[in-house]
């Protein structure tokens, strides 16, 4: 009661003693809001799978499929360095929604259909602080940080979900979408089909509002629209809530099984671009209801949870020049569960229509281990201060043109079994040194082959963006870079050994499982 009793006084008073200010008053304060200062909105948009080539803006050279995110970028901030903290669903989602690495908070791999665990309850996310400070925080799409119980997204902070547990492919549906190898569709009678050709096969895939399943097995083809709808809805009640918000939006989008409206019907011939189409009409709506509902008071922040997945072939996306050669060279897949940049490097952009400067490119080193203490700095609210974060507060970069971001980045290893979160590659500077390479498939099944390098393997962004040569490591020049990696890497595991960090429980067991109807083989939902 206290701060909002001098927040009125103070709106109170520039309004009528300083008339001068009063269009810097209405700017910052939110009308008909009795005085009550209005803090930002913010709506994060996740994207899966996607490759850093796949925006228009980042490729212009290639034809466009993303004309709302262009639009996004050429008045906001699109950067072009910006990296997942990891390179697989789990991991990268925990990170952004804690400000931890998952050596800290305990997510190192992917939970599945029948995890009983999940982000562990004591680490505490963005939503969760949000929501204590007096957001309304609502979530869309992709939670995949365990749904079991408590884990569910509901009792981790959100007001509000609607969405899939976890990734589009974990599960059977009636008209699969395009995977490769393609999966069957859910039987209706018989036993369930066998675990054949990687397909999560026994459940079907749930759709759950709030902690209620609404169906199972959802529609994909018609998912674009499931989640624009309560998107759209949620921001047009915005005022009649007359609360700042949190909107997390986890699209399935550009993760297989791929099932663009277009393709059903048979009008689109290219499955990929048709998909990167839907979704880039999907982040417009969001965009265009938000420019409605509060233009001027609300961050909108595109990005993406990991890189490609080299092995679905034509239903993988664009890399663009982060080709990761040299594992290529080997036979591997160098984006999706790598290190190499196509694992990492996401496509981002930054809007905030008054606030950020428009049609700026920044090449500032970032991760989205920022996203965390970057909006609780621009909500005025401070997390909890009893661990560590490795995020940076890159407002400056946000909104005062500064081009100062981060010094390093660590990219834990997302696709090997055993060495799971551990800092396996460290960017520093223009420089990226590999302490392992490896563990990825490539299209066509060639395997990436897990390989330590000792001393690592050191790449210079800077004229080799395709990470195709290393230095050599017998030059002065890479004794000391390699030194400079090796002291910063020992400054962060130092940091993580001395502070509170969690271990996710990751054992399964198929009660875990959503399950609208149990009496059906597949879980079917009646009727
Ligand atoms: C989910 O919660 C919202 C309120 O936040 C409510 O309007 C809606 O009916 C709920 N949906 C279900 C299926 O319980
Ligand atoms: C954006 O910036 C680019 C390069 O700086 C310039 O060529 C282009 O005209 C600008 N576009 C707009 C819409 O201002
Ligand atoms: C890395 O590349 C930059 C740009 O080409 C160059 O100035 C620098 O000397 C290179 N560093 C090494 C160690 O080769
Ligand atoms: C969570 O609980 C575990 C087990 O008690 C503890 O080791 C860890 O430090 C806690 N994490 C945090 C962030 O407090």
């Amino acid at each position: 009661m206290g701060k909002m009793a001098v927040g009125f006084v103070l709106v109170f008073f520039s309004v009528t003693l300083l008339s001068g200010l009063m269009h810097y008053a209405a700017n910052h304060y939110r009308r008909g809001d009795k005085g009550k200062q209005s803090r930002p909105n913010f709506i994060i948009i996740l994207a899966d799978d996607i490759g850093w080539g796949d925006l228009g803006m980042n490729q212009p050279d290639v034809a466009s499929q993303t004309p709302h995110l262009d639009r996004m970028a050429q008045q906001g901030m699109r950067f072009t360095d910006f990296h997942s903290p990891a390179s697989t669903c789990s991991p990268s989602r925990a990170a952004i929604l804690t400000g931890r690495h998952g050596l800290r908070n305990g997510v190192i791999h992917n939970f599945a259909v029948d995890s009983i665990g999940g982000l562990p309850l004591n680490e505490t996310t963005l939503a969760e602080v949000l929501h204590e400070a007096g957001y309304y925080t609502a979530m869309v799409g992709k939670w995949h940080l365990g749904h079991h119980g408590p884990h569910h997204p509901i009792h981790r902070g959100f007001d509000y979900y609607l969405g899939i547990p976890y990734s589009n492919d974990m599960g059977c549906t009636d008209i699969p979408g395009y995977d490769l190898p393609a999966c069957s569709p859910c039987d209706r009678d018989g036993p369930a089909d066998s675990e054949k050709n990687d397909c999560y096969s026994k459940v079907a895939l749930p759709l759950f509002e709030n902690l209620t399943i609404i169906k199972q097995p959802l529609n994909l083809w018609t998912l674009a629209d499931t989640y624009t709808q309560p998107a759209v809805r949620i921001l047009r009640t915005s005022r009649q809530r007359g609360q700042p918000f949190l909107l997390y939006v986890a699209l399935s989008h550009m993760h297989v099984p791929l099932s663009p409206a277009p393709c059903l019907d048979g009008s689109a011939k290219d499955v990929y671009k048709s998909a990167l189409r839907e979704m880039d009409g999907l982040v417009g709506e969001i965009r265009r209801a938000s420019d409605e509902n509060d233009k001027g008071n609300t961050l909108i922040w595109f990005t993406g949870d990991n890189g490609p997945w080299n092995q679905k072939c034509q239903f993988a996306g664009d890399v663009g020049p982060f080709l990761g050669t040299w594992q290529t060279d080997r036979g591997g897949g160098s984006a999706k569960t790598t290190t190499w940049e196509g694992g990492h490097r996401v496509p981002t952009v930054a809007y905030w229509p008054g606030r950020i400067p428009a049609n700026i490119t920044s090449n500032t080193l970032l991760s989205g281990l920022d996203i965390f203490p970057t909006i609780l700095s621009l909500a005025g609210v401070q997390a909890p201060s009893d661990r560590h974060y490795d995020g940076i507060d890159a407002t400056d970069v946000l909104l005062r043109g500064s081009e100062t971001g981060r010094e390093s980045i660590m990219h834990p290893n997302s696709g090997a079994a055993g060495h799971f979160g551990d800092l396996q590659t460290v960017r520093l500077g223009q420089y990226k040194a590999f302490y392992m390479t490896g563990a990825a498939e490539a299209c066509g099944g060639g395997k990436g082959q897990a390989e330590v390098h000792s001393p690592p393997l050191i790449f210079n962004l800077s004229r080799d963006k395709a990470e195709s040569r290393p230095l050599d490591s017998s030059t002065a020049e890479y004794a000391a870079i390699s030194e400079r990696v090796r002291e910063e890497r020992q400054v962060v595991l130092r940091d993580i050994a001395a502070d509170r960090v969690s271990h996710a429980d990751y054992s399964r067991d198929p009660t875990a499982a959503p399950c609208c109807n149990p009496a059906h083989v597949t879980c079917r939902c009646q009727g």
